[in-house]
């Protein structure tokens, strides 16, 4: 991973899909009816204002081996946030995730398409009526887009899509994820590198373990705590096909019975990485300089989470993110901008159960770590009760709780309402009205959130500390004309990309906050927390 003459990693190549396979683009552009198909034209029909309306688009193709590949993709050049479904010969096309936007549809069974003359439809539903929030509000008439290029169907060659990315770790697990773009069964292999000391002959085997066929893999892998550093690889074939990632090597932290090591930890927070891809490349280079034990992520990855290619395009696009990510256990925290995408709770693993819970927490050695999904749920009393409970379960020296939101922020997220003096964002007003309180105390070390695009520390009254670190990526944002009144505890403020670098020894605990070219923005220290 060498760094460019200009100082940026260089970003990804794209996993291109695997040359020979066969390509079939339609005969002709979309044509459209606003009629449900009683006209047609290569004019789109407008929706007029304050209007539902119904759009079919048709194209043709002509295949000349339907069986010249098991699985198509396709790749349907119509504006992709939209509401609409797709149909081949009139058979559905099945989208791998509902609620996800795609500009490539993958995994579409050889069996909907016929040799010769195919037909592909699409209807896409247009609410063109004033927003529900504002239904005063003056429509426009709406045309929709002309896409510039026809639909093309490919076949597709086996490969790994996305990840693999490393979830939660315990003293008897550690999980990882990926995506497949066809539907096939995925062989994790672990070697261990290091053994533990005596030896542990039986644990000395490889790991072996396989999901069932699918696009989305999730394993859970069973360890003892000898199995610290390994490598492990993910290989799947499917007929004549085979892929696989590259062995990737982890090394995780110590836990477990009380021992030296156990009072140490060195891990990463950062958040919001939308949408600079460069940015965030550089950013996760420098994480991934770190050498931290894992990260923990504060949410606003993409620009829009329900995007499917931006997952593939943006968060996990740039070498050192995908590194960063397969080799480095990561812990999400969800944001706005995840748009609670289905993907998102297939792609990471939570410490939970399953791996998919968006409130989670976990002790690592002498840190309590708890993230949760900060916006509003009408589950807000019982994620309160966990929370309070949580805290006051735990014996550990540092707690750091993570949210996407912080409750006090100098920048435009922040603002107040001009009657109540109080954050307008119900977020912020929950994080400053229930959690703060509850943080103070269980004398938790800090709220650590995002959101805002800077970085800022706060003091808050009862001794807590909260940092917004939000500089992964995101367009960064400065101070509001307000920001004295929104948050009169504000101590330090600097418009940068940053992450914070955190490291336990013995009973003492260092934050860096630091910009990616390496300046320590400030230094942070805190002693092991005083239970009584
Ligand atoms: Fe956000």
């Amino acid at each position: 991973m060498g760094l460019l003459a200009a100082g940026r990693p260089a970003l990804a190549e794209r996993p291109a899909e695997p040359a020979g396979r066969p390509e079939v683009v339609a005969q002709s552009k979309w044509q459209f009816s606003g009629d449900e198909g009683a006209t047609w034209s290569p004019r789109p029909p407008t929706v007029p204002a304050g209007k539902v309306g119904t759009i079919q688009a048709r194209a043709t193709f002509q295949v000349p081996d339907p069986g010249a590949a098991e699985f198509w993709q396709l790749t349907h050049a119509l504006p992709p946030r939209m509401d609409m479904t797709f149909s081949l010969n009139d058979k559905e096309v099945p989208v791998p995730l509902p609620g996800m936007y795609y500009k490539t549809i993958p995994a579409i069974p050889a069996r909907l398409l016929r040799k010769g003359p195919n037909v592909l439809m699409a209807r896409i539903r247009i609410d063109n009526r004033p927003p529900a929030s504002d239904r005063q509000k003056v429509m426009p008439d709406f045309t929709f887009p002309s896409p510039s290029d026809p639909p093309a169907l490919a076949g597709q060659k086996l490969r790994f899509q996305t990840g693999p990315i490393l979830g939660a770790f315990g003293e008897d697990y550690f999980s990882a994820t990926c995506r497949t773009n066809i539907p096939v069964p995925v062989r994790l292999t672990v070697t261990p590198a290091q053994r533990a000391t005596p030896p542990r002959p039986a644990s000395s085997r490889a790991i072996e373990l396989s999901s069932p066929a699918g696009l989305i893999h999730r394993f859970r892998v069973p360890r003892d705590s000898s199995l610290r550093v390994f490598e492990y690889q993910l290989k799947a074939t499917f007929g004549r096909d085979s892929a696989a990632t590259a062995a990737h090597s982890v090394a995780l932290p110590i836990l477990g019975p009380k021992g030296s090591r156990q009072d140490e930890l060195r891990f990463v927070i950062m958040g919001d990485s939308r949408s600079n891809t460069g940015d965030w490349a550089t950013v996760a280079q420098a994480v991934l300089n770190e050498k931290p034990a894992l990260v923990v992520f504060t949410g606003d990855m993409n620009d829009h989470g329900t995007d499917d290619w931006e997952w593939d395009e943006h968060y996990l696009g740039p070498e050192p993110a995908r590194e960063l990510l397969a080799t480095v256990p990561f812990y999400p925290v969800k944001g706005n901008h995840e748009e609670n995408a289905p993907l998102y709770n297939q792609l990471f693993y939570t410490p939970s159960p399953d791996g998919t819970a968006e409130n989670w927490a976990q002790e690592i050695g002498p840190v309590l770590l708890i993230g949760i999904n900060g916006q509003w749920s009408a589950r807000w009393p019982q994620t309160r009760t966990w929370i309070e409970n949580t805290l006051s379960e735990s014996t550990a020296k540092f707690i750091f709780f993570m949210s996407h939101y912080p409750a006090w922020s100098s920048a435009g997220n922040g603002k107040l309402d001009a009657k109540t003096g109080l954050p307008r964002h119900w977020a912020y007003l929950t994080a400053r009205t229930d959690i703060v309180p509850m943080l103070v105390r269980h004398k938790a070390t800090a709220l650590v959130a995002a959101h805002e695009h800077h970085y800022e520390r706060s003091d808050l009254p009862g001794g807590l500390m909260q940092i917004i670190s939000a500089g992964a990526g995101a367009p960064l944002s400065g101070k509001s004309r307000d920001a004295a009144k929104q948050n009169p505890y504000s101590k330090v403020f600097i418009k940068t990309l940053n992450y914070c670098l955190l490291e336990v020894k013995g009973n003492r605990c260092t934050l860096q906050a630091k910009t990616p070219a390496g300046t320590v923005i400030e230094t942070l220290t805190w002693q092991a927390r005083k239970l009584h």
